[in-house]
């Protein structure tokens, strides 16, 4: 099924078939990788080796070999600290390999493992299949987070809630109360939320309209800290009223481009107005979700975002997107909103709290794996702002209402949370 026409140990290896005839994964492909990892030291060995995400060179017929990546020997002892393994390695990496999910290289005295990526992304494929699948049937569960709520909870409630936010400032710029009725006397959003006050400096927040200040619902400020240069395309994930298109779209100039892409039709009408009373033309809001991207591979240089992944209900399908989108060399530079603790029971399976930037927030360490995994590099995630009890208190408060659905939990949100920024870089190729 894969061409294997190395030794023992070192050579090169093609790739699995990409599809079937019938246009889904391979079967045989799948079903033997399946075969292969039905062990627990193989799968912890498979789990160690795509946690490295170590660099590969695909070869013009579609070989792999690692350039990088752990010994065999690294790759034991890793491993065997959760069990004793030794004796048994090579059979079990010999089994990986012969499955095409691993490719090893010889170098010197040394044996270099990797995953081979194209395998990793039909196996994830498959099961991606097998989920949308089984949700048609209405049988699904969260991807990434309770599992009695289903993808389609979550995203209905996002809508929902921010469909309702953007008409609140709609009305406002249409009704008597006036288009600074959403802002303080700073010409900052009138906002109690903690997770989304005062995050614009007063010069950025004069140099946009008043309507997009307003909207502003993100937990950071990415076009300040994304070193967006003149020329440049960006993408702005989940852009809402459009605060941080707009934003872009003055550091990237008129050699430059900035798209937004929100699924929400409210908030794609008022980012739309505000581009228009902002008078720029390098700028374009496009419906869509962002777990489907709707622009070509390889297609922007910067991808920002700001506190919207955290909302997403299949966090693995957005990161997949923006690595597809993004040309080689292109950063990932985005606000969100991140949990330093595990999340508590009590608010994981919470969807109005999902749909209020708390429950979906991924742990720390979780963001770095999923992005690595993906084929990132360069990962960091900086925190710039943590929340006290009482932020955490305000921010369970304000998306489930006084009453609240956490009573008692305030010790254990006390530092918890925080507001990062997250980078990262998709290698050149
Ligand atoms: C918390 S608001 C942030 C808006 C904006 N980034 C800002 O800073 O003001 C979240 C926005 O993301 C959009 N959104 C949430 N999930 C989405 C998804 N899966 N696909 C597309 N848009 C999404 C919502 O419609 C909403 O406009």
């Amino acid at each position: 099924m894969y061409r294997n026409d190395a030794g023992a140990h070192g050579g090169s290896y093609a790739p699995p078939e990409v599809a079937d005839r019938a246009g889904g994964p391979d079967i045989d492909s799948v079903s033997a990788m399946c075969r292969a990892l039905g062990d627990p030291t193989r799968m912890r060995i498979y789990r160690f080796l795509l946690s490295c995400s170590c660099p590969v060179e695909l070869g013009a017929d579609g070989s792999v070999r690692p350039l990088d990546g752990p010994t065999v020997g690294e790759v034991c002892c890793t491993v065997a600290g959760v069990e004793r393994i030794t004796s048994t390695l090579s059979f079990h990496l010999r089994r990986l390999r012969e499955a095409g999910l691993i490719a090893m290289e010889r170098r010197g005295r040394r044996i270099a493992c990797s995953v081979i990526p194209s395998a990793a992304q039909q196996l994830a494929g498959f099961f991606a299949d097998a989920n949308r699948s089984s949700a048609a049937k209405g049988e699904q569960t969260m991807t990434d987070g309770s599992p009695s709520k289903t993808d389609q909870d979550v995203h209905d409630a996002v809508r929902q809630r921010y469909g309702r936010a953007a008409s609140a400032v709609l009305g406002r710029v249409d009704g008597a109360a006036g288009c600074c009725s959403g802002l303080d006397g700073d010409g900052q959003p009138a906002n109690a939320d903690p997770i989304t006050r005062d995050l614009y400096s007063s010069d950025e927040a004069a140099s946009v309209p008043t309507a997009a200040l307003a909207a502003s619902l993100g937990c950071g400020n990415p076009t300040a800290l994304a070193s967006l240069q003149p020329g440049q395309t960006v993408l702005d994930l989940g852009s809402g009223g459009g605060v941080d298109v707009l934003l872009s779209a003055r550091r990237v100039g008129p050699t430059g481009f900035a798209y937004g892409l929100d699924m929400t039709d409210e908030m794609l009408d008022l980012a739309e107005r505000n581009r228009a009373e902002a008078g720029v033309d390098n700028v374009r809001f496009l419906k869509g979700r962002i777990e489907d991207i709707p622009l070509p591979d390889g297609s922007v240089d910067v991808i920002i975002s700001n506190c919207v992944i955290n909302l997403s209900a299949d966090k693995d399908a957005v990161l997949r997107e923006a690595f597809r989108v993004l040309r080689p060399g292109g950063r990932f530079a985005v606000s969100d909103v991140v949990w330093r603790r595990p999340i508590p029971e009590a608010i994981r399976g919470n969807v109005e709290l999902w749909a209020g930037c708390v429950a979906g927030a991924l742990l720390e360490g979780d963001y770095r794996d999923r992005l690595l995994r993906t084929g990132f590099a360069g990962v960091s995630i900086e925190p710039t702002r943590v929340y006290t009890r009482e932020d955490a208190e305000a921010a369970v408060e304000s998306a489930c209402g006084s009453g609240g659905c956490c009573g008692g939990m305030a010790e254990e949100l006390d530092g918890a949370l925080m507001s990062a920024f997250i980078r990262a870089v998709k290698p050149a190729a």
